[in-house]
């Protein structure tokens, strides 16, 4: 068995448009393992689909190598593409068949037996409705029966670009227990999100992309090991942001939690919170800090860290502007 499922070294890719000459994909060095899921994160515009379609032969590479299950592409795709499974762009079902009529037709296409249909859509959690109308599915079904249409050749490595996109909070959490029990069942998941907290809960690796460069890369528990932050409530935000960063730690205002309307999530406000990274200094050195100032925190807490600040962190460090929705 091969160690990389994928592997690019110097990946670049620039187009030429209007306003000149555009880098989407940057010097990219990707290492997707042969197993687990691995997330593909970074914020909109920062290579995620373009590196994709790279991989699939679906563009040109402008410089650098690329290995798919092993073999160089796009020179040896049409001998590897058989093992892979890609939904890329919303694949093209007929909206009056139904669910098991669209995979029949591509199972026939592909000259697959018709057993595969019946696994591929009991995989996905689809057998209950597929005889129903594809044009009468929800968003979340339909991108369940792309997935269903990529399981029928039995694949090696399945790459998925922004498959929760549009979805609601059930859709994206099917999905997301679709691609770890995928990852779990002994395929190579590549998923792409620019939602890096949804990833986080189910990838075992991760890449860490910003303007089609690589940042970060790893097992996510190395990834996250890097930063150990604190949450920090207090009268006047702006004063103690000044007196931390005095400090010389990183500091800055707690994003909203995600699916929050507001800064006000269901564990109370945490308006005007900070999250401080002190580095290796403990947490009553940060209120030591504050406390000198005459800004004592009304609350201090360890946040058990997460990609999106280790992503903030990053990019901050880089320098390259931008958050990660
Ligand atoms: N065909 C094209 N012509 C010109 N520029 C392009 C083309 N395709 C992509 N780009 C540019 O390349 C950059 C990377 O785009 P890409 O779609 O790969 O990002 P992404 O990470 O997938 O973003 P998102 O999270 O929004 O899907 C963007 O600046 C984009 O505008
Ligand atoms: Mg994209």
């Amino acid at each position: 068995m091969v160690e990389h499922a994928v592997e690019t070294r110097g990946l670049s890719k620039t187009f030429r448009t209007r306003h000149g000459v555009r880098t989407a994909v940057d010097g990219l060095d990707l290492l997707v393992p042969a197993t687990g899921v691995h997330g593909f994160l970074g914020p909109n515009g920062s290579g995620k689909t373009t590196t994709i379609r790279l991989l699939l032969g679906l563009a040109r590479a402008s410089a650098g190598e690329m290995r798919v299950l092993g073999r160089p592409v796009p020179q040896e795709l049409p001998d590897v593409i058989g093992r892979v499974g890609a939904v890329v762009e919303s694949p093209k079902f007929s909206p009056t068949f139904t669910g098991r009529q669209n995979l029949d037709l591509l199972a026939r296409a592909g000259g697959l037996p018709r057993t595969r249909v019946d696994r591929a859509l009991e995989q996905v959690g689809m057998s209950e409705r597929a005889g129903d109308r594809y044009q009468a599915y929800s968003l979340g079904m339909k991108q369940r029966l792309a997935i269903a249409a990529t399981l029928l050749k039995d694949p090696a490595l399945l790459v998925l670009d922004e498959p929760t996109n549009g979805l609601d909070p059930a859709g994206i959490r099917e999905i997301r227990e679709l691609v770890r029990s995928l990852g779990e069942g002994g395929v190579a998941v590549l998923v792409s999100s620019h939602i890096l907290a949804e990833v986080q809960q189910v990838c075992t690796s991760a890449s860490i992309v910003g303007r089609g460069r690589l940042l970060a890369q790893g097992p996510v528990e190395s990834l996250l090991g890097a930063s150990t932050t604190y949450r920090v409530r207090v009268a006047d935000p702006a004063a103690a942001r000044a007196v931390l960063e005095r400090a010389g730690w990183t500091v800055r205002p707690e994003p909203a939690a995600p699916g929050s309307t507001g800064s006000t999530g269901s564990t109370g406000s945490t308006a005007g919170a900070l999250v401080v990274d002190p580095g290796p200094e403990p947490a009553h050195r940060v209120a030591q800090v504050l406390g000198e100032a005459g800004l004592w925190p009304d609350e201090l807490t360890p946040l058990r860290p997460d990609l999106e600040s280790v992503f903030l962190d990053l990019t901050a460090e880089h320098g390259l502007a931008g958050g990660a929705r």
